[in-house]
């Protein structure tokens, strides 16, 4: 059964059943190879998209879940979105692999609260694993584009 869903603003059409994860779909079926698989448990965060603007983990989401919710993957953000040039600014990834579901975790927050608190921070972010241990620069590049280093 052909499921139909909203990514980064196009209506397409998944084949697969609609218990399979979203990741799957982003992937495997529409080559949206941005968004990373690390564990499939919903323990590290480097699967994350936006539903609805809300950070959540595509690894665990499956599409019948989805609906009409609008999904916006990494591929989503353009490239030239404030979060991803302070990241370049920042020269936040080591090997890159968390990186797309940290940037995807931090625009869902700097678009919810565009002035977070240190706390804010820490809890928006506390499910994106690094095991590069970039999390001082993921953090200065939040902060930088929080003082509108971006504009
Ligand atoms: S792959 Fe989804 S949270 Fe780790
Ligand atoms: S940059 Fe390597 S896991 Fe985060």
């Amino acid at each position: 059964m052909a499921t139909t869903l909203d990514i980064n603003g196009k209506a397409v059409t998944a084949q697969a059943a609609p218990d399979t994860p979203l990741l799957w779909v982003l992937r495997d079926e529409l080559g949206l190879t941005g968004t990373k698989f690390g564990c499939g448990m919903a323990q590290c965060g480097a699967c994350t998209v936006h539903l609805d603007g809300q950070p959540i983990r595509s690894c665990v989401t499956p599409i019948a879940a989805v609906g009409a919710g609008k999904i916006t993957t990494i591929e989503g953000l353009g490239g030239a979105h404030p979060v991803q040039a302070a990241w370049v600014r920042h020269d936040v990834p080591q090997c890159g692999y968390c990186q797309s579901g940290q940037i995807m975790s931090a625009a869902a927050l700097l678009a919810e609260k565009p002035k977070p608190s240190d706390e804010d921070i820490d809890s928006a972010m506390a499910g994106n694993i690094c095991r590069c241990g970039a999390y001082q620069r993921i953090r200065a590049a939040i902060k930088d584009v929080a003082e509108g280093g971006a504009q």
